[in-house]
């Protein structure tokens, strides 16, 4: 965001012109491997803007949400009173649409209609719109770079989060685990001190170890919210932060220490054995 953009954009809301078409200024498609219940939950899903598109928004308030949609106001990056803007999305299931709408601040009267299509049961195609109201004809080339770039990088994100959602999903829908052992060796107290943080399976769900003032712990690396991955997340004063949504837990207790009703999975406890220091995760 410059300051040339802000100001192309408040010439824009100024001018006075009366008509009430909408011009389109782009479009974007994509076909994307994921189902369209995902793309809804996405779609539907305002809280994730500001975490997992944090390069594009600086930050974002739910005012209102529901299966409706969503309306939040916020600030893209960087923030500052030229990034602010209201919006809200309303989801169209019946005519497999939704459609974005810049209430107010930048970009105010802006509409991105975006039909999801769907091409197999784990493959859609996104079709997105882009009008702008009073947009001088010589200044849709410029928006319209401005749009794709920026919704091919949400797309990329988005398509993580959708897909891992969905490997979680299947993975958890598989029923009893193939690994029924209750205990499984990491290594030496060494070479696990030296491998740190460390990630294991048991009973095929992922865990990972870490060092919390000189003690092993072990925690889930999968987020009770909406399965997000913690595997890779920092530890900051004994707690994990989601990338998803921003939950924060407390790695100890697994309690949720961002506000939210939820918990971390139990882990198994570590311990290390014998004279060989052997290190040991093992479900309680
Ligand atoms: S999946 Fe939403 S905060 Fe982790
Ligand atoms: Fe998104």
């Amino acid at each position: 965001m410059t300051l040339l953009t802000f100001l192309v954009d408040w010439l824009r809301r100024l001018s006075l012109q009366f008509s009430n078409s909408l011009p389109r200024v782009a479009t974007y498609t994509r076909e994307l491997p994921v189902s369209l219940v995902r793309m809804y939950e996405n779609a539907i899903d305002g809280e994730h803007l500001p975490w997992l598109h944090k390069d594009s928004f600086a930050s974002l308030t739910i005012l209102d949400k529901g299966a409706w949609g969503w309306r939040a106001k916020g600030h893209l990056q960087p923030p500052s009173f030229m990034t602010w803007m209201e919006l809200e999305l309303r989801l169209d299931a019946d005519n497999n649409r939704w459609i974005t709408t810049t209430l107010r601040g930048l970009g105010k009267g802006t509409q991105i209609v975006t039909h999801a299509v769907p091409l197999g049961e784990n493959n859609i195609k996104v079709v997105v719109d882009f009008y702008v109201p009073k947009l001088p004809k010589f200044l849709h080339g410029l928006y319209a770079r401005q749009f794709i770039d920026t919704y091919s990088r949400l797309y990329d994100e988005d398509l993580w989060m959708m897909a891992t959602r969905q490997q979680e999903l299947d993975r958890m829908g598989q029923g009893k685990p193939k690994d029924t052992a209750r205990e499984v060796s990491l290594g030496t107290l060494h070479s696990v001190r030296r491998a740190l943080p460390l990630r294991f399976e048991l009973q095929d769900r992922p865990y990972r170890v870490v060092d919390l003032g000189g003690e092993l712990i072990a925690h889930s690396t999968t987020c009770p919210h909406m399965l997000g991955p913690l595997q890779d997340a920092n530890v900051e004063q004994g707690q994990v932060l989601c990338p998803w949504h921003g939950y924060r837990f407390d790695i100890r207790t697994r309690e949720c220490t961002s506000g939210q009703q939820c918990k971390l999975a139990p882990a198994p406890e570590i311990s290390v054995i014998g004279k060989s220091k052997e290190v040991v995760a093992k479900l309680p």
